[in-house]
């Protein structure tokens, strides 16, 4: 079945990027002159995506205004003659068809996928998180829908991090199947040193099928008294089995400082308007 339905969670708190999310959610930080969650939605649509579903919550409107059309300052870009600026202004508002539903409380990720359920029917989707922005070659989104038309499973985008990292992270119980795919038989939520199990872990994209929102609503608080959707993904793993794609791609996570800062520095390097002032900018300033 041909994936067209996406989710894009951004109903988090941000709090590890406070004060600036008080006002300003961490979806809308800006990579140069891109909010992160339109590299996103782009990533989604260029992997073939039609329909996405936003989930927000109160406070986070500007999302919506964001991609929303506007005809005042597209007729004042036109007056005058910044063609370039107008076509990027309105691009952002006819990248896909965006919804927009609110996850009424911050119950957790689980519970954030589990308001999509009307929207998403009887398909598979993609799960984009709304805080990871991933560049690649081959839109990530991309690399997972060409893994669950190849082994017909859910899959998940997973890396390796660092040991002493995974213990922030979910872990996933892994055996290899070919090349950058594998296999998951299990996974565990924020793993205790004793209970990693691998050092993969999700890494902000997955193809889910619709009987995750069955599991989830059977699922109880985990982590943090939240609603994790790895809890719910580990009971089809232990079933089925998950496809795990190590997938080609950087990703900047959106929720954190250096995340920011680390996107926002390569972003600007590579820019073609900005890219070769800014790398001056930065040798001139002799840091190392
Ligand atoms: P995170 O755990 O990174 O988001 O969730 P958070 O809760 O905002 O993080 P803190 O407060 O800095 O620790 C991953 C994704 O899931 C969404 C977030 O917006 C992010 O895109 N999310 C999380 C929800 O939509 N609802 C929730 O209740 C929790």
């Amino acid at each position: 079945m041909k994936i067209t339905k996406a989710v894009i969670p951004a109903a988090g708190l941000g709090t590890r990027v406070l004060p600036a999310t008080k006002v300003l959610p961490k979806e809308m930080m800006p990579i140069v002159d891109k909010p992160a969650i339109q590299y996103i939605i782009e990533e989604a649509a260029a992997s073939g995506i039609t329909d996405i579903l936003i989930i927000t919550n109160r406070g986070k409107e500007i999302i919506e205004n964001h991609f929303d059309r506007c005809p005042e300052l597209e007729r004042n870009l036109q007056k005058s003659r910044k063609t370039h600026m107008m076509e990027a202004v309105s691009f952002a508002s006819d990248i896909a068809n965006l919804y927009f539903i609110r996850q009424k409380e911050a119950k957790g990720l689980g519970h954030a996928i589990s308001c999509a359920k009307s929207f998403i029917g009887n398909e598979p989707f993609a799960v984009l998180y709304g805080d990871d922005v991933i560049i690649s070659e081959t839109p990530v989104c991309r690399q997972l829908i060409n893994a669950f038309d190849k082994y017909g499973l859910c899959v998940v985008g997973a890396k390796q991090v660092p040991k002493e990292k995974i213990v922030n992270y979910g872990s996933l119980k892994v055996e290899p199947i070919e090349k950058n795919i594998l296999k998951c038989t299990d996974m565990i939520e924020k793993p205790t040193k004793d209970k990693i199990m691998s050092l993969y872990s999700i890494l902000g994209r997955c193809i889910l099928t619709p009987d995750i929102f069955d599991i989830l609503s059977k699922t109880p608080p985990g982590y943090g008294g939240e609603i994790q959707l790895t809890d719910a993904m580990k009971v089809i793993a232990r079933q089925d089995g998950i496809t795990v794609v190590d997938f080609e791609g950087k990703r900047y996570d959106i929720g954190s400082k250096l995340g920011i800062m680390q996107a926002c520095v390569e972003m600007a390097l590579i820019h073609p308007e900005i890219g070769e002032d800014f790398k001056n900018y930065l040798k001139n300033l002799n840091l190392i």
